[in-house]
């Protein structure tokens, strides 16, 4: 196995753990909710946030318990922001993870109400977290509320674009804040926690800017050259949404050179930063190369 394998492996069961010791147990009322939550959240996601977070953090220096319930946290807001796009209001999807879709499993209101927890419970899980500090709790928060919000921003535009013509530039504008904006606070919650200078934060923050643009490229073409089977969610719905994609944009070819002049740009980044970055490149290569 890879080192990025490795260490993915290792966190994501750490990030497991601690999402389960977070979350309402099953058998709490009302178990419906309950259990809608955590159908969604251990349905076997990749878990690349909390990840990429736990990697930026420790490669500076963090110890790996104060990044533990941050990206519990981020996994959380995550999931809740995939239960909604399944919602037959947004994308009207059918499967989600290799299973059914919130919606599907329980009920439209209940797939509502576990969105709607998921979320605040990310906010008190990094607010009760008592492995960090007033002032970085309060930074972390900020910083989320504002991701989320871009997160939800994007979500609109990707909907009012379904069946348009749009710019280039409307389209980077939905990829960035329905996707980049999650993947950049990953990011930037690990540096925060560590305590990195400016110029960290500056560099890192344009890293993950191409990382979350990549992300979402890479998912565009996913969707129409993989398997429903390969995905675990129903391939080629994009097309039949008529949604602003890249694939859309340039075809198929053009997005898969874009996708790799981001990959190259965002490792160039990387030299700046005066620390063994190598799994933050790995994160990028798995991104770019990616089946799933
Ligand atoms: C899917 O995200 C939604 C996008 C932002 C493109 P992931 O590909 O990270 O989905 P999971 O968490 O592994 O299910
Ligand atoms: C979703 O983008 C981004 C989110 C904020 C959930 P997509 O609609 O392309 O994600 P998938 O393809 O359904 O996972
Ligand atoms: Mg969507
Ligand atoms: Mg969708
Ligand atoms: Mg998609």
């Amino acid at each position: 196995m890879s080192e990025l394998g490795k260490f993915w492996s290792r966190v994501g069961h750490l990030v497991d753990c601690e999402l389960d010791r977070l979350l309402p147990q099953e058998n709490v009322e009302p178990v419906r909710l309950h259990a809608a939550v955590r159908w969604s959240v251990f349905a076997g996601g990749k878990r690349f946030r909390p990840a990429l977070l736990i990697a930026v953090g420790s490669i500076l220096g963090a110890e790996e318990k104060k990044l533990l319930r941050t990206a519990a946290a981020v996994e959380m807001i995550h999931t809740y922001s995939l239960i909604h796009d399944d919602l037959p209001a947004m994308d009207n999807d059918q499967i989600r993870r290799g299973r059914a879709t919130c919606h599907v499993k329980f009920d439209e209101a209940t797939a509502i109400l576990a969105g709607d927890l998921l979320q605040v419970l990310a906010f008190s899980a990094i607010a009760d977290d008592e492995n960090l500090n007033a002032d970085i709790k309060i930074k972390l928060i900020s910083e989320l509320s504002k991701a989320a919000s871009q997160m939800a921003r994007g979500q609109q535009l990707d909907l009012e674009s379904e069946k348009k013509k749009i710019s280039f530039a409307e389209l980077e504008e939905i990829h960035k804040n329905k996707t980049g904006a999650m993947i950049c606070f990953s990011v930037r919650a690990g540096a925060i926690i560590a305590g990195a200078s400016d110029k960290q934060m500056r560099t890192l923050t344009e890293f993950a800017s191409l990382l979350g643009l990549l992300f979402q490229i890479t998912d565009d073409l996913l969707d129409v050259t993989q398997s429903t089977e390969k995905l675990g969610k129903t391939a080629g719905k994009d097309l039949i949404a008529e949604k602003a994609t890249y694939p859309s944009f340039y075809g198929i070819e053009r997005t898969k050179q874009l996708a790799r002049e981001v990959y190259l740009n965002s490792i160039r980044t990387l030299e700046e930063i005066p620390k063994d970055t190598s799994l933050l490149k790995e994160f990028a290569e798995f991104i770019l190369s990616r089946d799933r």
